[in-house]
């Protein structure tokens, strides 16, 4: 097993350091952000990540696992260095990368004996090379080093299970000594005979991009079907199952909604436009699926205005889950801001519950009331939408809510709520793609 430094504290370098650390590695996960790594110290998490914490609390108990700020000691001190810094949305779509560029430069500084740098991070293809130069540039020694792009698939709430079980792990790397070294830091998964690919550096940061505007492709593809779905009265559902009973298909990401959000489909898919059209190689359908998607959060705005007859001004709407999907506290992205604006941009007041996310929504409107429960944010609303498909929404009691409610209007942009019912209690409702229900 390896001593390695994980640089960057967030999903994917928290994730992955605790994961590291439970295949038995000798883990540091370094951060410049004080204020995270005091609260690591002290056994707290900064996101909400289901899991996270025991395997932290575990492995920080076996001593396998710590928490630094010194990044440069943590480099010095570990045989394997794992990037995992942001990289959020920059001008025109591309990837900012001045984080990683900037660790890459410590890297160099710091490199005092034979060391692997591997990314987790997602990072346009190309990355990889220039990381080669900046720590050829800065350090001032003969000292060799190996560069390995080992991107992370993992998903936010369910990141641990992701981690610790992927479908296969893809190291792109140019030496067999590397590749030996990686084998040895993913020992459990090679014995456990998870697939591991191993491939040059662009086809493996290639592999990352082509998965997620894949996904996110389907996503955009399902949606526009539903909406097709509403226009002909057929029930998207049954159309989704059908059509994942092909096994080409699978029916996974089949799942009609407001639009993707989140760190990596809405970033990942620009970027991946970008570099196209940067090398003269378009790719027409993520380029499409984008387009989609801005509509598709667009389009539940209109739902909303329409069901509510666009009478906005002064009408209180409860939004019911804020983050961009369930089980996780992220934000980015979330079709839940777009509503949200254009409820107060209408003259409507909106009210917002959600079981984890309020706090990180905060930072985008401040000055809206959060209620603590969905029962105290739909109090006699106008209108209620649900925005994320948290199991308390799918459990939610309709003629409680209907009670609650000044008039019974919903609309439901998951499919989570009973077609059946809401009509049985007499909900004046609309949904994405199951108008043939009505
Ligand atoms: C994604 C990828 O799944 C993961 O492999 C990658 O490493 C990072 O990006 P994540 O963003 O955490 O993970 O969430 P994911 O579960 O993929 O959902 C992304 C968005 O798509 C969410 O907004 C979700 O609500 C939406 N979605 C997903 C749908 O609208 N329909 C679906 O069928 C699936």
């Amino acid at each position: 097993m390896k001593n390695i430094t994980v640089i960057g504290t967030g999903y994917v370098g928290l994730v992955s350091g605790a994961g590291l650390s439970d295949f038995g590695n000798q883990v540091v996960c370094a951060d410049i952000d004080e204020s995270k790594i005091r609260l690591l110290k002290t056994g707290k998490i900064p996101i909400f990540e289901p899991g996270l914490k025991e395997v932290v609390k575990r492995n920080v108990k076996s001593g396998r696992l710590s928490f630094t700020t010194d990044v440069s000691k943590a480099i010095r001190d570990s045989e394997v260095i794992f990037i995992g810094v942001g990289t959020p949305e920059g001008k025109n779509g591309e990837a900012d990368l001045s984080t990683i560029f900037s660790v890459a430069e410590m890297i160099g500084n710091n490199l005092n004996d034979y060391k692997i740098i591997c990314t987790k991070s997602t990072v346009p293809i190309g990355t990889g090379q220039k990381i080669i130069s900046i720590i050829k540039k800065y350090k001032n020694n003969d000292i060799d080093f190996d560069y390995v792009s080992n991107p992370e698939f993992l998903r936010e709430g369910a990141a641990v299970q992701d981690f610790i079980r992927p479908n296969r792990v893809v190291l792109g790397v140019t030496s067999d000594k590397a590749l030996k070294i990686m084998y040895d830091v993913y020992r459990p998964l090679y014995i456990n005979e998870t697939p591991i690919v191993h491939t040059n550096i662009p086809t493996a940061e290639m592999i990352k991009y082509a998965s997620n505007a894949f996904l996110a492709l389907k996503i955009s593809y399902i949606n526009e079907i539903a909406n097709l779905c509403e226009a002909v009265d057929a029930d998207v559902h049954i159309v989704a199952k059908a059509m994942g009973n092909d096994g080409r298909i699978s029916p996974k990401f089949l799942h009609p909604g407001p639009g993707f959000g989140g760190s990596c489909f809405p970033k990942d898919t620009k970027a991946l436009v970008s570099l196209s059209e940067k090398l003269n190689e378009p790719i027409n359908t993520v380029a499409a699926a984008i387009v989609t998607n801005d509509k598709q959060k667009k389009r539940m705005t209109d739902k909303l205005f329409s069901l509510m007859e666009n009478e906005i001004k002064g009408k209180t709407i409860a939004v019911l889950g804020l983050s961009f999907k369930q089980m996780t506290d992220d934000v980015r992205e979330s079709a839940a801001i777009e509503m949200i604006q254009s409820i107060l941009d209408s003259g409507g007041i909106a009210k917002a519950y959600d079981p984890v996310a309020a706090d990180n929504m905060k930072k985008y409107f401040p000055n809206i009331e959060y209620s603590t429960s969905w029962q105290a944010a739909v109090k006699n609303v106008d209108a209620v939408v649900i925005m994320t498909e948290w199991h308390e929404f799918r459990g939610m009691d309709l003629s409680e809510l209907k009670s609650l409610m000044k008039s019974p209007l919903v609309l439901d942009t998951r499919n989570i709520l009973s077609v059946k019912d809401l009509t049985e209690l007499g909900f004046k409702f609309d949904n994405v793609g199951r108008k043939a229900l009505k």
